[in-house]
């Protein structure tokens, strides 16, 4: 079974330890079973690299409601700093430590993400629209799964963070969860599992009641609009998922016990199948 897990920067900057322990539990136990890629984000992580130089991260709303980080430069610099640097090789350290022959790359290495590159995105301030320019992140527009699946073969554990390929040839940052989802889809994989730092999707994130154990894509489609911020973002790189030919998408807490098993057992997160 292939399987793909996204680990999200807001866990990474917590604790990844139960991931990098879960992962080469697998990786050492159950390797006839589970074949495992990971793909990471570092949205926390390019904050820090962005203050360390004294400079603020920007971030923006856009006309549909979204908060968008603006990715100029010096943020492009940072995400390069965090994807293809210091959160892939800590994950590369931690599993090897463990075991793991782990290898870490990030999308444009050997051309294994293309994205589009946005160039400008339309944000608003003071509810006027504005075109910003400079901007260095895209949409994930294809995937090329040579490498990654060279490293499964051999069996490496490929960790991918979430940097792409653009059309003119330029790195850019792209959304970590979309990532995953095109990449799970170009693999064939049976299951994408987005491990986050909540326990899964709650229909109402005040209310620690609401969380949702099992919902179907068109379900979700309904329940898309009320959600909000990176949530919304993973609950359409779900539905994403789906087109991309994967057959279910597991949303669940890195921070507990054997994560990846929990869901693998369909204990815990959120269960989101293609009906
Ligand atoms: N209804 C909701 N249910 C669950 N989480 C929600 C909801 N609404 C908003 N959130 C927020 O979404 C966050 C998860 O998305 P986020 O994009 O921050 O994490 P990630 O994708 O794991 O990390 P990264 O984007 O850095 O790779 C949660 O930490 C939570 O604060
Ligand atoms: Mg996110």
């Amino acid at each position: 079974m292939r399987v793909v897990i996204k680990v999200g920067g807001a866990l990474i900057a917590k604790n990844f330890e139960n991931v990098v322990e879960d992962i080469s539990n697998i990786y050492l136990k159950l390797s006839d079973k589970y074949e495992l890629v990971v793909v990471h984000g570092g949205g926390p992580q390019i904050n820090e690299i962005l203050r360390s130089m004294n400079k603020e991260p920007k971030y923006f709303k856009t006309p549909s409601g979204y908060t968008t980080r603006y990715t100029d430069q010096e943020a492009i610099s940072a995400a390069i700093m965090s994807l293809g640097g210091l959160n892939n090789k800590r994950l590369v350290e931690a599993l090897q430590k463990r075991g793991v022959n782990a290898f870490g790359f990030t999308g444009i290495d050997g051309g294994t993400i293309d994205a589009v590159r946005k160039d400008k995105i339309v944000v608003l301030v003071n509810n006027k629209k504005l075109i910003k320019r400079g901007e260095y992140s895209g949409k994930v527009n294809s995937i090329n799964p040579q490498i990654i699946k060279f490293l499964l073969k051999n069996k490496y554990i490929p960790v991918i963070g979430a940097l792409a390929r653009s059309e003119e040839g330029d790195i850019v940052n792209v959304d970590g969860d979309r990532a995953a989802s095109q990449v799970a889809g170009s693999l064939d994989a049976d299951v994408l599992i987005s491990l986050t730092d909540v326990e899964g999707i709650y229909r109402n994130f005040e209310d620690k009641n609401s969380m949702i154990k099992s919902i179907s894509r068109i379900q979700l489609e309904e329940l898309i609009e009320r959600l909000e911020g990176g949530m919304k973002k993973k609950a359409y790189a779900a539905l994403e998922s789906f087109k991309n030919g994967v057959k279910k998408v597991i949303i669940c807490s890195g921070l507990i016990d054997s994560p990846i098993l929990n869901a693998l057992e369909e204990n815990g997160g959120t269960s989101v199948h293609d009906a």
